[in-house]
């Protein structure tokens, strides 16, 4: 009778052993495997990176060689059956002679889910499905999205106040902040400081280094001059896309963003900008592109997100200002939600809401945020939760 928190404490080890893969796997799965020989022994281990190209569950083979025979694989995610890159896991881990494989969860790819553990059970492997799913399927839900739906997955993360401000007020009578906001823009440092402190602050760099692609509006290019890289200091396969939206290309050619620009690293979408500003830009290394706008004559922001799921971009995360928040919510593109709350309140009642410029053509129904869980970063704190579960739709 195998022992399941024996099982669970493995399990958890090829679970971190796939997390030391985020950064490095996109857009394949984060993967790893442990493999435990007959004596309870680790033998094998295994994470799996795109540019290693082998998967966990060989890589962990390999390294146990015959005394995988008669072991246990232990795997968050099912073993592949379909030549890719490379050949089929499911053969390897027959042929190595494992007896049993315990994972979390099938392929959330719908059209190659359950095959791998169907080839394992016709050859005489028990299979076992299902511990630690959901820290599993947490763990590869930009996959999930992406591989079922070719589009990423979408996070709107935002910082406010206690009564739902984003940035203070910029009216022209708030002088003491015109003022300091000519310093703060060459910093980078939203007007009026930072809500957040700072260990909220590098939970987001942290959330940054997890994603594949960043996107701001340019009323934020304009407000903030913000940089929007990973500062984490990890390494990355691929760099940090950061995508502005800016129909008519008014983001400034001094812009940090502008001026940080590296291979293909900034990129715009616009709709009605003129040829000049286009050419002014790609010269400084920024890569425009058109997109058609909706009926509203904004860009169509489903058009933005499958574009960027045609440019393999598996996670998004939103961090705008009003406009943007209001219209990404408002077009459904929103995946899951994480909003920061600083124990202050501005109370200018021209300070600028969470979300705004939205007309709801008079419908008033609150959206239900599932899955809701709650974080503390020093004085501030976070809820998380989801529109939908990405292994749905
Ligand atoms: N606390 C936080 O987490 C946080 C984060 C970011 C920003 N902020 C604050 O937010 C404020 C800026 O807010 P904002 O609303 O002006 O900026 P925004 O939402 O970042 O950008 C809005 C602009 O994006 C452009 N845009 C392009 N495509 C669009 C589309 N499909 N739908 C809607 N807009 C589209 C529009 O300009 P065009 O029509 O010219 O294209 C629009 O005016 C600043 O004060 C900043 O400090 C706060
Ligand atoms: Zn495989």
């Amino acid at each position: 009778m195998p022992d399941r928190t024996v099982d669970e404490q493995f399990l958890q080890q090829a679970l971190d052993l796939a997390r030391q893969g985020v950064g490095l796997t996109s857009p394949n799965p984060c993967v790893g495997a442990v493999i435990v020989d007959a004596h309870g022994d680790v033998a094998g281990a295994g994470t799996h990176t795109y540019d290693g190209v082998k998967h966990a569950e060989v890589l962990a083979l390999e390294q146990a060689g015959e005394k995988a025979r008669s072991g246990t694989l232990y795997i968050n995610l099912e073993p592949c059956s379909h030549q890719g890159r490379t050949p089929p896991c499911a053969d390897a881990v027959i042929a190595s002679g494992i007896r049993r494989v315990v994972a979390s969860m099938d392929d959330p790819n719908s059209v190659v889910a359950g095959r791998g553990f169907d080839r394992l059970r016709a050859a005489g492997v028990q299979v076992e499905v299902g511990a630690m799913a959901e820290q599993a399927r947490r763990l590869n839900e930009s996959f999930a999205r992406y591989i079922r739906g070719g589009i990423p997955f979408v996070t709107l993360k935002s910082a406010m106040t206690l009564n739902g401000k984003i940035a203070p007020s910029r009216d022209a009578s708030n002088t003491a902040l015109l003022e300091q906001d000519q310093s703060n823009r060459a910093s980078g440092t939203p007007p009026g400081g930072w809500l957040t402190g700072q260990t909220a602050r590098a939970h987001v760099q942290q959330m940054r280094h997890e994603h594949d692609a960043l996107l701001t509006g340019v009323g934020t290019v304009l407000a903030d001059n913000p940089l929007l890289t990973d500062r984490t200091g990890f390494p990355r396969r691929r760099p940090l896309l950061r995508v502005i939206l800016d129909s008519q290309l008014r983001t400034p050619f001094d812009s940090r963003l502008v001026g940080s620009a590296v291979s293909g690293d900034v990129l715009i979408f616009c709709s009605s900008a003129s040829k000049d500003k286009k050419t002014r830009l790609c010269e400084s290394g920024v890569r425009v592109e058109d997109l058609p706008p909706n009926n509203d004559g904004q860009i169509d922001l489903h058009a933005v997100i499958r574009r960027l799921g045609q440019l393999e971009i598996t996670s998004l995360m939103i961090e705008a200002g009003a406009v943007i928040n209001g219209a990404a919510l408002a077009a459904g593109i929103v995946d899951k939600v994480f909003l920061f709350y600083a124990p202050k309140i501005f109370s200018n009642p021209d300070a600028v809401p969470f979300t705004a410029g939205v007309h709801s053509g008079g419908a008033i129904d609150a959206v239900q945020i599932k899955s809701l869980s709650f974080h503390r970063f020093g004085e501030d704190f976070a809820f998380e939760g989801y529109f939908r579960d990405p292994y749905q739709h």
